[in-house]
């Protein structure tokens, strides 16, 4: 059995076997000191707790939510009432841009699994006629309402170890697309090991740990250990605009979202769509016990098979991973120290077997543990979900083809920006089948909100071939 070099490896290796974990050890005699410096620094990185917890995250029923109805929902708006009221959120959004009272949050700590990329996901070329980048797309986005409102809008980004170097080399090669790297913060996500079903603890490597990222839940101790949210409050933020780094269309600092969060004092609020179909991939907002919650896809199959049957009149509100998230709120969510609850994910790791070779399972042979953001939607006093359309604010890049994939992606933009034209009164050339000929791309420096794009747009403009507006 491996024996540490000092007393730290001693110590360290003891509660290893305590736990029963040495096997992470077994490589030991064969690495050489370098490996084994990483080996130690992985297993220094190792949360004991979890360890300890294993069996009580795995085992516990993955939803055990009580009595559920659907949560009150801003609709879109179809009445004058409904409009007027939606100008008074806007002014109020508006107004805490005004103020510098607002950053921005993107999550892009993930793995790109699904896409089955080897570069961080916010790389990927998205936009149909120049192919901006998906951080390319948030910056300009982001630089547009400094401009728009004269202030200066901090802007958090959530990495992983894995990716980290990457999207910050990515960032500077392109010059941090012309906003100033003193006000954008890169921040690294806690990390969880991967198991396998009996709770053992894989190998990446024979000296590398299995981690992955600790899911989206990660933000806010992410934020809080980084110094980002005492960064934030320093520079008045106020509120925090968070968004997923796969969602093109995002709405960036949305005042009407921003000010219906803000009348209603809410802590944290969230943007929906009406679910395409039952078994469309995204969380469900529901009201559990009288409080807005969400239960993430991935559980609602259990427990729509198991109790409720798949009832899609109350799991209809689909969520786009968008919230606005009170600094105040996040302060006391942190402060205790205290985590989100953990959940499992059942998934195929590829790791290093017993005998040192690699195996690369096809069926789920493991647990990854991940926390949600929106299981803080329990603690907040307020909680306000805002209806959108799908159109026009969510269409994400998760898959390699078919639904989410870079080719929905391009179209859905072409759609979205074609229609922006056409209320324009521009004439937009069409397919038999009602889809517009050309590829068609705004800039968002150019207007980043469509009332924008429409005031300082002339319809004399005609479309011959793909056209980019800047
Ligand atoms: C996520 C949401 C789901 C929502 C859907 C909408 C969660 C747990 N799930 O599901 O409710 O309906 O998006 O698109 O919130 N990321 C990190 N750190 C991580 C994991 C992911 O920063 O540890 C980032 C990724 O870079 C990625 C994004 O979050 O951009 C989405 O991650 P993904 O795993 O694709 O989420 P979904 O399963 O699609």
């Amino acid at each position: 059995m491996a024996s540490g070099r000092n007393n730290h490896e001693t110590v360290l290796f003891r509660t290893l076997r305590e736990r029963g974990q040495d096997h992470l050890l077994r490589f030991w005699d064969v690495l050489s000191e370098r490996e084994r410096d990483m080996l130690v620094a992985d297993l220094d990185r190792l949360d004991f707790e979890l360890i300890d917890r294993f069996q009580e995250i795995t085992q516990k029923e993955s939803y055990n939510g009580g009595d559920l109805s659907l949560p009150s929902i801003i609709t879109v708006p179809d009445t004058k009432a409904r409009r007027e009221k939606e100008k008074s959120a806007f002014d109020a959004g508006c107004g805490l841009l005004r103020g510098s009272k607002l950053a921005v949050f993107t999550a892009a700590g993930g793995q790109s699994s699904r896409l089955g990329l080897d570069s961080p996901k916010g790389t990927f070329p998205v936009t149909p006629v120049r192919r901006k980048s998906l951080f390319q797309v948030l910056a300009e986005k982001i630089l547009y309402m400094q401009n728009r409102f004269a202030v200066r809008i901090p802007w958090v980004i959530m990495v992983s170890s894995t990716n980290r170097d990457q999207t910050i080399a990515f960032f500077e090669s392109n010059r941090f697309f012309g906003l100033t790297p003193d006000l954008i913060r890169f921040i690294e996500q806690e990390e969880f090991a991967s198991f396998d079903v009996s709770g053992k603890i894989f190998l990446r490597e024979k000296h590398r740990v299995f981690m992955n990222p600790s899911g989206h839940g990660g933000t806010f101790s992410a934020l809080k250990n980084s110094g980002a949210l005492a960064w934030l409050s320093g520079l008045g933020a106020e509120e925090i605009f968070y968004s997923q780094v796969d969602n093109v269309l995002v709405k960036v600092l949305d005042p009407v979202f921003v000010g219906y969060h803000a009348l209603s004092g809410s802590d944290m609020s969230s943007k929906c769509v009406m679910k395409k179909d039952p078994k469309e991939k995204v969380g469900v907002f529901i009201c559990e016990n009288g409080k807005t919650a969400v239960i993430e896809y991935t559980e609602l199959e259990t427990l729509s098979g198991l109790k409720n049957g798949l009832r899609p009149e109350l799991f209809k509100a689909g969520s786009i991973a968008i919230h606005m998230i009170n600094v105040r709120f996040a302060e006391k969510l942190v402060s205790g120290g205290s985590r989100l609850p953990l959940h499992r994910a059942h998934k195929a790791i590829a790791h290093i077997g017993m005998d040192g070779d690699k195996v690369s399972p096809e069926s789920p042979n493991g647990y990854k543990i991940e926390m949600f953001i929106f299981d803080a939607l329990k603690a907040a006093g307020n909680s306000v979900v805002m209806e959108v359309l799908r159109e026009e604010e969510f269409s994400p890049l998760k898959n390699k083809s078919g639904d989410a994939s870079p080719q929905s992606v391009e179209k859905d933009q072409v759609f979205f920006y074609s229609g922006w034209l056409e209320e324009a009164g521009i004439e937009v050339p069409k397919h038999a089948d009602g889809s517009p000929k050309y590829r068609v791309e705004v800039s968002p420096l150019y207007a980043a909100m469509k009332d924008d794009f429409l005031s300082k747009t002339k319809k004399e403009i005609v479309l011959r071939g793909d056209t980019y507006i800047e």
